[in-house]
């Protein structure tokens, strides 16, 4: 069920939060970012489910028609899954830079980790859907070819992009719809206050509406700028909703934002920005 944000924000006294951002850059891109089901549901294109993380479960069908970027796609297929059905999609993430060999290499040298991560912390997701970590890591290695088998065509396609957050080589208002999962929000203990403002404001400017997805920090708390911005945003005139969805793996994660520009194409100034 949506719900249209109504908080009113202050927009004096931002806290300043260190900057960890090219830490933060290195480890995603070395691949030591924590796993995400995104991938596991992403296998089959003509499962439901394929789209329920992404799209957060809006009329599939409906957005297929619609252009859409993936902000922080990372190693995965929903690029490709989403273009075998006729989609239109570009997904851009600093990791694209590197090769399709040069990424695999990331990948399998961080393998054993990530799964040690994932055993340790096991009670902290929902294991409904994909009944253990060795199942999680499966089909996301699965999912993880399908991204490689489809790299460089799609980077030849231009659908994969190297560009990063916040500053996006995209004309205003050239998508319909951008999404951005498990990278806004997820990392405020590593990306600051600023980031996530400058970030949103981006995603703002280059589509008409833009998802982000879950609302949750590392640390499975709920992350302290989503009430700001969207308070934020909702004052400057754009439209904030939050929103359930019907799909929960690190628990309590059950939440996405959407914001819809007052003007497509443009973003009303923020006070303070
Ligand atoms: C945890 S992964 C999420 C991947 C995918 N969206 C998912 O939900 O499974 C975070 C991704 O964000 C990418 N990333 C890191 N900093 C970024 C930035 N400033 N702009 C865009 N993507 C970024 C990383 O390279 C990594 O692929």
């Amino acid at each position: 069920m949506w719900r249209r944000w109504m908080w009113p924000a202050s927009c004096a006294g931002y806290g300043r939060r260190k900057n960890c951002r090219r830490e933060f850059l290195r480890k995603c891109c070395s691949g030591t970012s924590p796993p995400t089901p995104a991938d596991g549901l992403r296998l089959d294109p003509d499962d439901p489910r394929l789209l329920l993380h992404e799209l957060a479960s809006s009329g599939t069908e409906e957005d297929l028609g619609r252009s859409i970027l993936g902000c922080g796609d990372g190693p995965a297929a929903f690029n490709s899954a989403l273009t075998r059905r006729g989609g239109c999609v570009v997904s851009c993430d600093p990791l694209y830079r590197f090769s399709a060999g040069q990424i695999r290499g990331r990948i399998e040298a961080t393998r054993g980790t990530i799964m040690e991560q994932l055993r340790r912390s096991r009670g902290d997701y929902v294991w409904d859907l994909l009944p253990s970590p060795e199942a999680l890591e499966s089909v996301r290695l699965a999912a993880m070819e399908e991204f490689l088998a489809d790299f460089e065509e799609g980077r030849e396609e231009v659908r994969y992009l190297a560009a990063e957050l916040p500053h996006l080589p995209f004309a205003p208002g050239r998508f319909d719809l951008a999404l951005c999962s498990h990278l806004l929000f997820l990392y405020s203990g590593q990306l600051s206050l600023e980031f996530h403002r400058a970030a949103l404001l981006e995603l703002c400017r280059v589509a008409r509406e833009v998802r982000i997805f879950p609302l949750l920090d590392l640390g499975g708390a709920k992350s302290p700028y989503v009430e700001r911005l969207a308070g934020e945003f909702a004052e400057a005139g754009h439209e904030v909703e939050l929103r359930r969805v019907p799909y929960e793996f690190q628990k309590g994660a059950d939440e996405m934002m959407r914001v819809r520009a007052s003007v497509p194409g443009e973003v009303r100034r923020l006070c303070r920005v």
